[in-house]
């Protein structure tokens, strides 16, 4: 991957982001909020969205993450923690990832979320955050154990697993 190649930047709802609709990361799910809903949610409030645009491609839109704020329970810690929780855990929440499918398998999903641990570690220098939380995706959940995630659920669930990074752990990874 050449590195001068991509940028991130921040989700201005009012832009328009050249083939947005096309983008295609093999997630119906996520193919359909991107083209459909990303806009609307991003103009609410609800999330914040950061896209990785492809500076040789016309800056087409080529990646993107959602970031929400969120609440664990101290019970879906229990295995993580060392001593006693507040009853609610305040974090953030890693609402979706994608690669549109020809850059997949170079790199881009880790840059991804490199940027996602920074901005994490950067916010909670502002705001209470314990740690970064997600419900991965089964295909996924192996790439997000490789980046130090850990699973909250002990592999209940066959839908979603819910994979957990605390702030502590961002904070060594990032040195
Ligand atoms: C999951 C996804 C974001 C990974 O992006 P990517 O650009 O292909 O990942 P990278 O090239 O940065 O891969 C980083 C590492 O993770 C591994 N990896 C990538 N996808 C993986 C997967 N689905 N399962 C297991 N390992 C995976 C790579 O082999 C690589 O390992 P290495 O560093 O040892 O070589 C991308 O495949 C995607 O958009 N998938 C569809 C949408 C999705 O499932 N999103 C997550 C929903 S929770």
């Amino acid at each position: 991957m050449n590195d001068n190649q991509f940028v991130i930047e921040k989700f201005e709802p009012k832009q328009s982001y050249y083939q947005q609709k096309k983008f295609d990361c093999g997630n119906r799910i996520i193919n359909k909020f991107i083209h459909s809903s990303l806009k609307k949610q991003v103009s609410h409030n609800f999330y914040q969205a950061f896209v990785l645009l492809d500076l040789e491609n016309n800056e087409r839109f080529s990646a993107f993450y959602t970031l929400t704020s969120f609440k664990l329970q101290a019970n879906e810690l229990e295995r993580l923690s060392k001593g006693s929780l507040p009853r609610d855990i305040p974090c953030v929440r890693l609402v979706m990832l994608g690669v549109n499918l020809p850059l997949q398998g170079q790199g881009i999903g880790r840059k991804m979320m490199s940027d996602v641990l920074h901005r994490v570690h950067r916010a909670s220098k502002e705001i209470g955050i314990y740690g970064l939380y997600l419900d991965a995706d089964p295909n996924a959940t192996d790439f997000y154990l490789s980046l130090g995630f850990t699973r909250l659920d002990c592999g209940g669930s066959d839908d979603v697993a819910k994979i957990f990074l605390s702030i502590e752990v961002i904070n060594q990874l990032l040195g």
